[in-house]
């Protein structure tokens, strides 16, 4: 355990605050309670058996750059591309430091890909630069191995952050055929700020239809659930902030409604704010400062920056709990750099550690899992993977796109962000429905998929045909 020193008021502590352990209820069973163990994810084994039926190993001249979360769902993807052809030793895996699972590394490594070890975080709110000295080492090892190959033709970037896509060294796309396929909105907006676009072909998975009005929702049980330890179950209501009112924040907050507590959300998007159904207990307000005062637990759901107000932290008289349901440190970046200004320097941390906070004003400000979103822990499982799978299958979805633009002077040509294929997208929903309870979404968010126009206008990117469909023998279950 790390021996974190405080100087000052500030103090930043291995302790968990919680001193009851997450544990597996008949509530939460869901959550699966073998850790180490492989589990089959039947919509992926579908998707495979579809393709291969079509051809046989078509990723034997891909090669594979996978930045993932550490999770046991990764491996039934990587499963999957192998069986498709793709080569362990073809294939170049880095995960996140704060959702590494050791078994699956390990698994994953048994497997005969290059796994690049995550390089410790030093000191708080610096995890981008750990992870971007880990991708450069990645990159780096990329190219020797591709330089010793001949048979690889195509490189396929499966990324999650914009990291691996952001830092590519040039010599990748001047000697192969390069596609690319981003899981995250943050991702992308990286992008969009620098006001450019990657030189090859970007597979736009992170805002396409599935994801964000079937996925989100999971995302949003999933953190709920884990969290259920955490929060309060008593009869007084607790004033829970939600920041960033987007498709978790939404989830987050009707499940926080659900348990009886007062709710405050804030968006920096007003618009965003006019879709909430205000009610009794639900408030919404303009001025963020004014939610971080009232609320005593904060969820940050915005995958951005929302302590750059920090003095209202700084001067908080009341104890608050902070929780992150985002990506990376990001969402309390501001208040984690002021914690760690007066702390020791040049610690190594521990990603799940909660992080302490003693205001001016005597306040005390626990951010829970040092800032990363709390739904990572080490039990290797992020969402119920019955759930998660949809997910994963989107990826192969991203994967069988790739296969089919690899072949496309027309595409690979093009460049540009295309839009994840409709079609792909509506296969998988089809599949993964059957593993769905009834009544998870309304009958007219089910029936949307039943429309691939409707996919497609709600999956932003260029459209591209593809030279082959997969049919799905499934009827689609209606609320
Ligand atoms: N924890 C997980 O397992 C998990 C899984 C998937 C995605 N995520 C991450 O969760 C985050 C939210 O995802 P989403 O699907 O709800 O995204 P979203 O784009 O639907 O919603 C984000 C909302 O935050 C608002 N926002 C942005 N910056 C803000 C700021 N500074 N202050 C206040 N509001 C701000 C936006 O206007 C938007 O309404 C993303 O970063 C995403 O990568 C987490």
């Amino acid at each position: 355990m790390n021996s974190y020193r405080a100087i000052n008021k500030a103090s930043i502590f291995a302790p968990r605050v919680l001193e009851r352990p997450y544990f597996l209820s008949s509530k939460n069973a869901f959550f699966s309670s073998v850790a180490n163990a492989f589990i089959r994810l039947p919509v992926l084994d579908s998707m495979v058996d579809k393709l291969t039926a079509l051809e046989q190993a078509p990723l034997s001249n891909t090669a594979v750059v996978y930045v993932h979360h550490p999770l046991r769902t990764s491996l039934n993807l990587l499963d999957s591309m192998f069986s498709l052809g793709l080569a362990p030793k073809d294939t170049f895996v880095l995960g996140k430091h704060y959702s590494e699972n050791k078994w699956v590394v390990q698994e994953a490594k048994r497997r005969g890909v290059y796994y690049q070890p995550c390089s410790p975080q030093v000191e708080l709110a610096r995890f981008d630069e750990s992870f971007t000295h880990d991708i450069h080492s990645l990159w780096a090892e990329v190219v020797k191995q591709l330089g010793e190959r001949s048979n690889i033709e195509n490189v396929l970037v499966l990324d999650h952050g914009g990291y691996a896509i952001n830092f590519m060294p040039p010599s990748i796309t001047q000697h192969f055929k390069v596609v690319g396929l981003e899981k995250t909105s943050g991702g992308l907006i990286n992008w969009v700020r620098q006001g450019s676009e990657p030189s090859f072909p970007l597979i736009n998975m992170a805002n396409c239809a599935t994801k964000r009005f079937l996925e989100s929702p999971l995302i949003a049980e999933a953190v709920v659930e884990k969290l259920s330890p955490v929060i309060p179950v008593s009869r007084e209501p607790t004033t829970c902030g939600v920041i960033g009112y987007g498709a978790i924040g939404k989830a987050i907050a009707e499940k926080l409604l659900s348990l009886g507590h007062r709710v405050i959300t804030y968006d920096r998007d007003p618009a965003q704010l006019k879709t909430a159904n205000l009610r009794k207990n639900f408030l919404a307000t303009h001025d963020l400062i004014s939610l971080v005062a009232s609320a005593d637990l904060l969820f940050g759901c915005s995958g951005q920056d929302v302590t750059y107000s920090v003095e209202a932290f700084r001067l908080s008289s009341r104890d608050k709990t902070l929780i992150s349901c985002s990506s990376g440190d990001r969402e309390f970046l501001t208040l984690l750099q002021l914690i760690q200004k007066n702390s020791q320097s040049g610690l190594v941390i521990n990603p799940r550690q909660d992080v302490i906070y003693e205001s001016e004003f005597g306040g005390k400000i626990t951010i829970l899992r040092g800032g990363f979103p709390y739904n990572f822990d080490d039990s290797g499982e992020s969402v119920p993977a019955n759930d998660i799978q949809l997910t994963r299958a989107l990826v192969l979805a991203g994967v069988f796109q790739a296969i089919d633009f690899f072949r496309n002077p027309h595409v690979l040509g093009e460049k540009g962000l295309y839009a994840l294929d409709a079609e792909l997208q509506k296969f998988v929903v089809h599949e993964w429905l059957q593993y769905q309870p009834r009544n998870r979404y309304t009958e007219k968010v089910l029936s949307n998929f039943e429309q691939s126009d409707w996919i497609k206008a709600n999956s932003p990117g260029i459209q591209e045909a593809l030279s082959f469909t997969l049919e799905s023998h499934t009827q689609l279950k209606l609320g």
